[in-house]
């Protein structure tokens, strides 16, 4: 799958439910309303989904949500693609996470093929740790990430930088993943949905909080890439790597390699634009493979060549109406 400007698609994001047991107050609304059951793709054509992606050229999914550990019978989904990545059909099989039922999960997801995750963790205070996810519990996200290393799942714990939150805490959290093994990814909150406040007050770019970090710690470049978005370098005091996500500070787009298709089967070719093709009306009109796969080709034939986020300080309204929670990040 090629787009329009030459970009080689190689990376799904599949969300499997719009539902969270969280509200992290850049993600949703205090009072979010979930979707009707009828409206979300049954495990059934999410398979469907991505096994159409992979025939195309996708190599690497990544599953995410709301919180995907949430969506009942997920992990018989999780085995069923996890044999794909054993058939060779797929070079990786992931999912981003918030964690709170890894204690229960992480030892399934190792047997079933996952290498690697990507956990949301924005404080180790449990006090700012329940100021941003309003509900959460940091124990339960602790627990699982001791459960994640002892089924021997690499992690990434991925960090959306805030404003008198925890902007200038971030040290504290590179010290620890240092201790734990993990690698860090810190991120710009990017303005989706309506979240019900200010993401003026909420942003920080992720250039100051560089700067920062470099008066405690050595950041050598390195050339790895995850083929996510992020930047990274090595934390050369504790041999981690040190990811920068920066949609709003410094585009990523030229390199862009993946598509998202929502719980509901919408596809967005861009995180950050409009364009969608619906794949389940096809799915529940009983669409051949190859008439599913054609649907994908075109909405990827309408990939935009990147999305127009702004820190305007004259447009304090979300750029996008849709929430990253039923988008899928
Ligand atoms: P790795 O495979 O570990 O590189 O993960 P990843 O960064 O691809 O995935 P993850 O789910 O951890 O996403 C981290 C952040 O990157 C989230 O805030 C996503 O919303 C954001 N992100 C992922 N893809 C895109 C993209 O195409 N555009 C933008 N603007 N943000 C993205
Ligand atoms: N801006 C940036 N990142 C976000 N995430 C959720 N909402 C936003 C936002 N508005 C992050 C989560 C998670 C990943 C999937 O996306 O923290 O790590
Ligand atoms: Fe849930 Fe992730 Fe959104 Fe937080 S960011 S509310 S954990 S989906």
């Amino acid at each position: 799958m090629i787009d329009p400007f030459g970009r080689k698609i190689t990376y799904l994001r599949l969300s499997v439910t719009d539902r969270c047991d969280l509200r992290c107050v850049y993600c949703m609304a205090e009072d979010m309303e979930f979707l009707p059951k009828a409206e979300v793709l049954s495990l059934e054509e999410l398979e469907r989904v991505a096994v159409a992606f992979m025939r195309l050229g996708v190599r690497k999914l990544r599953l995410t949500g709301g919180e995907p550990l949430v969506r009942r019978g997920i992990m018989d989904l999780i085995a069923n693609l996890g044999a794909q990545v054993a058939a060779g059909h797929l070079d990786e099989l992931t999912l981003t996470t918030n964690g709170t039922q890894l204690a229960a999960h992480a030892a399934g997801l190792a047997a079933a093929g996952v290498r690697r995750i990507n956990v949301s963790l924005d404080s180790l205070d449990p006090d700012i740790f329940r100021q941003v996810t309003r509900i959460g519990d940091l124990g339960k996200v602790l627990a699982g990430l001791e459960a994640a290393k002892a089924a021997g799942l690499a992690v990434k714990i991925n960090t959306v930088a805030l404003k008198g939150v925890n902007g200038d805490k971030i040290d504290d959290l590179v010290a620890w993943c240092g201790e734990q093994g993990f690698d860090l990814t810190l991120i710009e909150t990017m303005p989706l949905g309506e979240i019900g406040g200010d993401r003026l007050d909420q942003y920080v770019p992720l250039n100051a909080v560089r700067r920062r970090l470099e008066k405690r710690w050595t950041l050598e470049p390195i050339t790895f890439s995850s083929g996510g978005p992020a930047r990274f370098v090595r934390v050369a005091e504790t041999g981690r790597k040190l990811g920068f996500i920066t949609p709003l500070t410094e585009h990523f787009c030229a390199s862009c390699n993946r598509v998202r298709v929502t719980c509901t089967g919408t596809l967005f070719p861009c995180l950050g634009q409009e364009d969608a093709l619906d794949l389940r009306a096809p799915l529940r009109a009983g669409e051949s493979d190859s008439g599913l796969q054609e649907a994908i080709l075109r909405g990827i034939s309408h990939k935009p060549e990147g999305h127009d986020f702004v820190i305007d300080h004259d447009h304090r309204r979300p750029a996008l109406a849709r929430y990253m929670s039923t988008t899928g990040g």
